[in-house]
């Protein structure tokens, strides 16, 4: 595992930035593993300031994104396709039938997980899969339990969870209580595994799930056992 820290979010996010568009260099037609929250957000800015700049090339590309909440539909603005179509995919020339997100609102929420392993799986797997981390140590939305769960599958969201993601909501009662999320399968299949984390408070859970015990009560911790994951960190 290799660990960089940062000295800013500014300086994160230029470096896992950095790291993405060198597989889009290097593979022009790299199948990117992508998530929403508001740890890449700065990631995806340079992303964008680089392709407006002519120095990256996302047209070969094809993305699948961890996860989406359930009953959003993609044109509800609390969706996390909503969030990648505004954030990133309508800013760069990833062509819109080459990107995936769980659809939140199929009617057979296995059915759905099914279809995006298989998916992910014809695409031939992830080249590099961006992560953040939920401070009770989640990635994508695999929540702690009592065991690491593989396939792509519905959850409850937990309580923290549901607190910490409130911010983008109007009330707490607005934030779904559940989602839909790639699971640990496709995530270690991933030929690379890029974490970023910001902010103090994202310190323990990061201590835990890098240096300690690999348990599913710490889902995160799973990444110890991936031959090629890069953390970068800033506590700023
Ligand atoms: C988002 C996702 C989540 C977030 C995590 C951190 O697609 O899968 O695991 O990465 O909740 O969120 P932020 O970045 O908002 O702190």
């Amino acid at each position: 595992m290799k660990f960089i820290k940062a000295n800013s979010y500014d300086e994160l996010s230029r470096l896992a930035a950095d790291i993405i568009a060198e597989q889009v260099k290097n593979k022009p037609d790299s199948i990117l593993g992508l998530a929403t929250g508001s740890s890449p957000l700065g990631t995806y800015a340079n992303l964008i300031k680089d392709y407006e700049e002519g120095k990256l090339d996302f047209s070969s590309v094809t993305t699948v994104n961890l996860d989406e909440y359930v009953g959003l539909t993609g044109d509800n603005d609390q969706s996390y396709r909503y969030f990648m179509n505004t954030n990133l995919f309508s800013k760069i020339n990833v062509p819109m039938d080459k990107t995936n997100v769980p659809n939140g609102c199929a009617e057979d929420l296995e059915k759905e997980g099914k279809r995006y392993d298989e998916l992910i799986d014809s695409l031939g797997g992830i080249d590099i899969q961006l992560l953040g981390i939920g401070l009770d140590g989640h990635i994508g939305f695999n929540e702690p339990e009592d065991v690491f769960t593989g396939p792509t599958h519905a959850v409850t969201l937990d309580q923290s969870t549901i607190d910490a993601n409130a911010r983008f909501f109007e009330s707490i009662d607005d934030v779904p209580r559940k989602a839909i999320t790639m699971g640990m399968k496709a995530i270690m299949q991933a030929k690379k595994v890029l974490l970023i984390a910001n902010g103090a408070n994202k310190k323990e859970i990061l201590e835990k799930s890098l240096y300690g015990p690999i348990t599913p009560f710490v889902p995160a911790s799973i990444l110890q056992l991936h031959p090629d994951v890069t953390v970068i960190y800033s506590e700023n």
